[in-house]
């Protein structure tokens, strides 16, 4: 009879992965991701509206995070800043500096990407430039580098290493994520890393950023096709609801193998929801029925668009590629050559169509920063998609 071991996990460099039980709502969560992980992203939603809903994601995204470390910019006013400018706000150092962070890790993570020290430090410089250090904002003394001094952090009662301690610490953790795990341990090491992040606390300050945009660079680098095709937004796993991000770490803080297992299922729960609902944006029929044609709709109550724009619109969203020329406008009864490019020419004037390729003939919508973001916010958090967290005061 062969003797059944009882495993005790995956140990590396003092950093323990527990192992759920086979049949625990963990386990099965761990194998619903993993078949999201190599899912065929089937959506037929043309590129150029998707990238679109990615930019928009992205905004969530980053004023998530922001607003999770007390940022108190509301989407609201954040997006009125978006719309005046006419292009993301400039003057919110803080929020500028995560997106720049985030396309920084786009261009430079793939499936065998070190996630080192070097990178880690890159990141924080971006995180925090142009900020004032602590305690007064949330920039750094010493960006890129490790804290030279001890830290608490605020509403925990968990104190982090001492400075002392922390080199072999942090090295023990590069080790650690950058280790090649068994595939049912990948998973489990994404969220093991990241409370275990915060509990090194490296930095003077940015912690709390950092920490969630490795678990983006971790999600790209473990093939959830993140560049190809899917919008992730791991922050909204923790800002649907601060406090219980903070407890869940806080539990964990003890390093037992249940709390961190509970830890672990907050997190890949938290996280298997948002990409089951974001993957819904792929589907074309979703995304004209439910957010562009409301957000028409929206438009034209408002009278940001008139009846004839509108008809325009609707034509475009209506049609499979989500793009026109100003040729098409005979079908809606304009044939005077003249009358389609002075109609058109007010529509871009608005910016609310733009070629789909450079300098190209052939049109579709823009929603991302003009006045149609605010119908599409609406409509996003009408579906459920934007946590009341990014709007209360
Ligand atoms: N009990 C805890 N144990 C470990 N980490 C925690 C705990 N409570 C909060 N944190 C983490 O600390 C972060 C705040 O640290 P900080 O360095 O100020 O980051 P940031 O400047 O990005 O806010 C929180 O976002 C959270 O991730
Ligand atoms: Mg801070």
């Amino acid at each position: 009879m062969e003797v059944v071991k009882k495993k005790n996990g995956s140990n590396m460099e003092n950093i323990k992965i527990p192992d759920p039980y086979w049949g625990s709502d963990l386990a099965n969560i761990i194998l619903d991701l993993e078949k999201l992980r190599t899912k065929r992203l089937g959506g037929d939603v043309p590129s150029h509206i998707f990238f679109q809903l990615k930019d928009i994601f992205h905004i969530l995204e980053t004023l998530g995070s922001a607003r999770i470390e007390g940022n108190n910019t509301t989407l609201s006013e954040y997006v009125e800043k978006i719309i005046e400018d006419g292009i993301k706000d400039e003057s919110n150092d803080e929020i500028r500096n995560l997106e720049n962070a985030i396309d920084f890790i786009e261009e430079n993570t793939d499936e065998n990407t070190s996630i080192n020290r070097a990178f880690i430090s890159e990141i924080h410089k971006i995180i925090t430039n142009n900020l004032t250090p602590p305690p007064v904002g949330e920039g750094s003394r010493n960006a890129g580098e490790l804290r030279t001094h001890d830290v608490k952090i605020k509403k925990s009662g968990h104190t982090p290493p001492t400075h002392f301690l922390l080199k072999e610490q942090f090295e023990g953790f590069i080790k650690f994520i950058n280790f090649a795990h068994k595939e049912q341990y990948q998973l489990l090491m994404v969220a093991v890393a990241h409370h275990r992040f915060e509990f090194i606390h490296p930095f003077d300050n940015g912690n709390g950023r950092m920490g969630r945009l490795l678990n983006y660079a971790f999600l790209i680098k473990l093939g959830f096709q993140v560049k190809t095709g899917r919008i992730i937004n791991p922050s909204s796993v923790f800002y649907t609801d601060r406090d219980k991000y903070y407890d869940m770490l806080s539990k964990a803080d003890s390093l037992k193998d249940d709390d961190i297992l509970s830890w672990c299922e907050y997190f890949l729960l938290g996280l298997k929801n948002e990409i089951e609902k974001i993957d819904s944006l792929l589907n074309q029929e979703y995304v004209k029925k439910h957010l562009l044609l409301p957000t028409l709709q929206i438009a034209r109550e408002a009278q940001q668009i008139n009846n004839l724009e509108f008809k325009i619109l609707d034509y475009l969203i209506n049609k499979d590629d989500m793009s026109m020329k100003s040729e098409e406008l005979s079908a809606l009864g304009i044939t005077d050559s003249k009358k389609k490019s002075i109609v058109m020419g007010k529509l871009k004037e608005k910016n609310i169509i733009v070629p789909v390729t450079k300098g190209g003939r052939i049109y579709t919508i823009k929603f991302v920063n003009n006045y149609l973001l605010r119908g599409i916010m609406k409509v996003l958090r009408e579906n459920g998609f934007v946590s009341d967290f990014l709007n209360n005061n």
